[in-house]
């Protein structure tokens, strides 16, 4: 397993659109196994393909304090949506930033799992939550976006400068 480089907004390569997984290979499962390390290490609850600069429609959830509730979403799609529910995020992407968005309270998601099977979940609480923030980033949108021009120039700023500090 390797821990995978996750790019940092506002690297322009997390607005590439993922396109839909066609074949599940050992590739596939190798990535999911790296993905999935790499959200552990980090710590998140949550990584999408798109973050590690691999524009294919994955998702690794877990939002367990305790790591053993691993969920993996390819080719995911919300099919139905109710309530609103604002709630603070963070993302991995943009480190150090934390804000409220408002979202659907409760999602039913359709997806494969690592077999190819199709399966369906629905979910309610951080885990939707979860769920919407990993699907924006495979449509290349970053929960940033969601706040207003000003907050974003400003978390822009922050990151920029924090980045030339780091180099
Ligand atoms: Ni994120």
């Amino acid at each position: 397993m390797a821990i995978l480089k996750i790019l940092q907004y506002p690297d322009i390569r997390l607005h590439t659109i993922a396109k839909p997984v066609l074949e599940i290979t050992s590739a596939t499962r190798k990535l999911i196994r790296d993905m999935t390390e790499t959200m552990y290490a980090a710590p998140g609850v949550g990584l999408a393909a798109t973050q590690v600069d691999v524009h294919q429609q994955i998702i690794v959830i877990d939002v367990s304090e305790t790591h053993d509730d691993l969920l993996v979403f390819i080719n995911p799609e919300i099919i139905m949506c109710d309530g609103e529910v604002k709630r603070e995020e963070g993302c991995l992407s943009v480190p150090g930033t934390y804000e409220d968005v408002t979202r659907a309270e409760r999602v039913t998601v359709r997806a494969l799992d690592q077999q190819g099977e199709v399966f369906s979940l629905n979910a309610e609480g951080l885990l939707a939550t979860c769920i919407q923030h990993e699907i924006d980033h495979l449509k290349g949108k970053v929960f940033v976006e969601y706040l207003s021009q000003l907050k974003q120039s400003r978390i822009r700023a922050k990151l920029k400068k924090h980045q030339r500090e780091t180099l």
